[in-house]
């Protein structure tokens, strides 16, 4: 089989990396930038520091401060036409998942001159975005290394996916500073996020032997570090998981994402539930799914966990691989279930038929009907196994609370 690995960011890790941010831009000609954030990031010291050094280097800043739990359409459209008036030459963006998608977002409308809905789908769009710079401020949604953005469609209820070799991000900063502000809460949801990055990268059936280094690493990082990260001030931990889910999102840019991200889709759309929550609930049933017809990535992902697999039979080792992240999730409050206002038992049904397009569909899903499915229909995605909507409802009913 054909490969192709594809990562053109340069990444600039370790702490002190943000004061070079000034530099980095004007290596990439930038002379006024939007700086893209969200209320509670924007009143951070460390972002102060960003835009004082993106200002010593002499260059004009433009904000734009709003940005909130999705990537919004709305946000996208209006400020791409902002940055086309005002002749922004460069986008900076200081924040999470939200933050860099609608900045990645705000990029590629600006050049392409279309609504961020038409943008959606793989590779909808010809010119190459505005250069980037992403600050991510958890660890985290991997969005810095991602040619993808993923943005709500407030008037449809969709959850869309845009991007292609045209928006990667140039440049990353991964400075452990930025995450120091985080309270233990909101780090563990984009944590368990790269989590799943890394693991569904690891399923998919267009890996390679590059994307499958990449992504185990990533898992045994992330997994080996949650803990400290989150119920401790360790920050040579918190620096672990920044670079974890780096990692995880290098791998699944190029092996792309499994079930956990298509399921979890119409959750996010439909039921307004914040992605993390979405994949992480997912992720042991996932897991445990793929692994089932996976003989050969058993033990290196039991490993990554560390998972005692002496005398254990595959189907032991692979539920042992399960209740690991389930016991990972209670060592960090994380939720095992879905609660009846998240996942109405109600739905279920209907939740498995809408993920039939799968994560990479884009506005196509619009015109999809969900009554044109069967028990039988598989959900579009790039894992090893194919899921019928019949299994993806019953993994939805094991994870109602
Ligand atoms: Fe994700």
């Amino acid at each position: 089989m054909i490969s192709n690995f594809y990562m053109p960011t340069r990444i600039v890790a370790g702490q002190g990396s943000l004061a070079t941010i000034g530099r980095l831009a004007r290596d990439l000609k930038m002379s006024h930038v939007l700086v893209v954030s969200d209320p509670v990031i924007s009143n951070q010291d460390f972002h102060a520091a960003a835009l004082a050094s993106l200002a010593e280097a002499g260059i004009e800043i433009a904000r734009f401060d709003e940005c909130g739990i999705d990537a919004r359409c709305s946000h996208i459209d209006a400020e791409g036409r902002r940055v086309r008036q005002e002749r922004i030459d460069g986008v900076v963006c200081i924040g999470g998942g939200s933050v860099m998608c609608t900045g990645k977002g705000i990029a590629i409308v600006a050049t392409n001159d279309k609504p961020m809905a038409e943008c959606t789908g793989v590779g909808k769009f010809d010119k190459k975005a505005l250069p980037m710079i992403m600050v991510p401020t958890t660890a985290g949604s991997g969005s810095e290394v991602s040619q993808w953005t993923i943005v709500k469609d407030e008037e449809r209820h969709l959850k869309l996916l845009g991007g292609g070799p045209l928006s990667f991000p140039d440049a990353a900063i991964l400075d452990p500073v930025t995450l120091r502000s985080l309270p233990m809460r909101v780090a563990a949801l984009p944590a368990v996020d790269a989590l799943t990055h890394a693991a569904e990268a690891y399923f998919s059936a267009i890996g390679s032997p590059i994307t499958d280094a990449l992504a185990i690493h990533a898992v045994g990082l992330q997994y080996g570090s949650l803990r400290a990260s989150i119920n401790t001030d360790d920050e040579t931990a918190r620096e672990a998981n920044l670079v974890a889910s780096c990692m995880a999102n290098i791998a699944c840019g190029n092996a792309r994402l499994g079930h956990g991200h298509a399921l979890s889709l119409p959750l996010e759309g439909h039921l307004d539930l914040p992605h993390p929550y979405g994949v992480g609930v997912l992720l042991p049933h996932v897991v445990a799914f793929n692994l089932a017809v996976l003989p050969d990535k058993v033990k290196p992902f039991a490993e990554a966990l560390k998972v005692e697999t002496q005398g254990l039979t595959r189907a032991g080792i692979i539920e042992g691989c399960a209740e690991a992240i389930r016991d990972l999730y209670r060592d960090i409050g994380f939720p095992e279930r879905f609660t009846p206002e998240q996942l109405p038992g109600a739905r279920v049904r209907e939740m498995a038929e809408r993920a039939v397009p799968g994560l990479y569909a884009g506005i196509a899903a619009r015109d999809f009907d969900p009554k044109s499915t069967n028990d039988h229909t598989v959900i579009a995605c790039p894992s090893a196994r194919k899921m019928t909507v019949r299994q993806a409802e019953e993994i939805f009913e094991r994870c109602l609370g």
